[in-house]
């Protein structure tokens, strides 16, 4: 293995164009296969945007220069000088004469995990070796989409005036009733891994920041094994002041907008390689309330009562009978968690709210409770006790405003734009019930 030294890249693959006819260029990555013919061998070399043919031939290089580069073991990573050359035989149109190489990664044979082979591997041999998993273009285009996609919401955030804000993922109570919460060891106390920063969000809104956003993990001890939950996702989240639900699902939609937008013209290749497509979704987004979605299920033939959380039989209908992404707004308050604001008009339901693609949901928001009585009472109704929240019901005690705020998936929004079927793919080392490592 020889070190970098002073040698940098200078070109990555997709840059090379025909203006590079006849110059010298330094290219880098991995050798991912070599054909050796006797007396020429061409070399594939593969960075993150492609790959590139390097051709050795042996009375031009030599026969030590030819043994070497030929005798590579796949997977190694070189750095290469070499002049580009035109070659219509070659897909990408032109091929790279080496002048000077250097190994600066040797790879050990066998691979746990071939990059090319036509095999599919199981997911969990995916997962083991995942650095390797993650060197396959159409496993990579995943995450170049889910950067676009957090960048997108990332720059509506800003340009509606959003500050990025951090809160602990270490805490001392639940969030979200239901499910089940990770604990740790925190010194002599009890400590939780955060489900969520709903309350801190929410008690940030005291503060006059007005509007929050942050992009973090959150924790869930969900037991079941399912294509739709991980035991830890990311969670972009907003809170803001001085506005109801509508407001909130208005900033959600434009994110939802600008995630696709921005991948399709961004990400048009990856998403090329995954054969897959999405369209723009039309704004306003469609909003059917609970109720209304309850007669579209009956008509598919599904009968449950006003009240419940939809089983995934339902939401099939629904998903089959309302195009892409919608809202689900007017829920029973008792299906909702305590936070949320019930009509002051009509008190059996709230002002929550969820996005949904097809069967999916994405995001679950709500204009909050901001009266410190209610919310008490609320806490109450839903078996919690109250002294448990005292760190948080102080921050409506002197001076809270009314506030809105949701919580998308960043994995499940990304499943939706890549058309993935298992959320796993969507995160680089996935928590699952099972898997800790790697
Ligand atoms: O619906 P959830 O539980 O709502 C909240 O966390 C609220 N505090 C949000 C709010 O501001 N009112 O979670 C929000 C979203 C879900 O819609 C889903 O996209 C994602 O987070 N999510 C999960 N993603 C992957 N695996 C899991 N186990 C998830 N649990 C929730
Ligand atoms: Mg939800």
């Amino acid at each position: 293995m020889e070190p970098l030294g002073d040698w940098r890249r200078n070109k990555f693959v997709s840059d090379i164009s025909s203006d590079d006819f006849e110059s010298e260029v330094t290219v880098a990555g991995w050798i991912q296969d070599i054909r050796n013919l006797g007396g020429i061998a061409f070399i594939l070399l593969r960075d993150r945007t492609g790959v590139l043919q390097l051709t050795a031939i042996k009375k031009h290089h030599g026969e030590d220069f030819f043994r070497k580069i030929t005798t590579l073991a796949r997977e190694s990573v070189i750095v290469v000088k070499g002049k580009v050359q035109p070659n219509e035989q070659v897909a990408s149109g032109f091929e790279i004469l080496p002048c000077e190489f250097k190994v600066v990664g040797v790879a050990k044979t066998p691979l746990p995990l071939g990059v090319v082979d036509k095999v599919e591997a199981d997911m969990d041999t995916r997962l083991d070796s995942r650095f390797i998993d993650l060197r396959k273009e159409e496993i990579a285009a995943v995450f170049k989409i889910r950067s676009t996609i957090l960048a997108a919401c990332r720059e509506v955030f800003e340009k509606e005036g959003f500050i990025e804000v951090h809160t602990p993922k270490i805490v001392a109570t639940a969030t979200e009733g239901g499910t089940a919460l990770f604990q740790a060891q925190y010194f002599e106390k009890k400590a939780y891994l955060n489900q969520s920063p709903q309350l801190y969000k929410q008690m940030l809104m005291a503060t006059g920041f007005d509007r929050v956003y942050e992009i973090g993990p959150a924790f869930r001890a969900e037991e079941h094994d399912t294509t739709r939950h991980l035991n830890e996702f990311t969670s972009i989240d907003i809170e803001m002041a001085f506005a109801d639900e509508e407001d909130a699902m208005g900033i959600l939609e434009k994110c939802v907008y600008n995630a696709v937008l921005k991948t399709r013209e961004v990400n048009e290749s990856d998403m090329r390689i995954l054969g897959t497509d999405i369209d723009i979704p039309a704004l306003p987004l469609q909003r059917v309330t609970y109720s209304e979605c309850l007669d579209i299920i009956k008509e598919g033939g599904y009968y449950m009562n006003w009240g419940e959380d939809f089983p995934m039989e339902a939401m099939k209908i629904l998903g089959e009978r309302i195009p892409d992404f919608f809202f689900i707004t007017k829920w029973p308050t008792k299906s909702k968690p305590f936070y949320t604001q019930p009509f002051e008009d009509n008190p059996e339901i709230c002002r929550g709210f969820d996005l949904q693609y097809k069967e999916k949901e994405i995001t679950s928001g709500a204009q909050r409770v901001s009266d410190v009585n209610l919310l008490k009472r609320r806490l109450e109704e839903q078996g919690l006790n109250p002294k448990e929240f005292k760190f948080y019901l102080d921050a409506f005690e002197y001076g809270m405003p009314p506030h809105a705020g949701w919580g998308l998936g960043a994995e499940r929004l990304t499943m939706i734009i890549t058309g993935m079927q298992n959320i796993r793919e969507c995160v680089l080392f996935p928590r699952d019930r099972k898997r800790l490592v790697p």
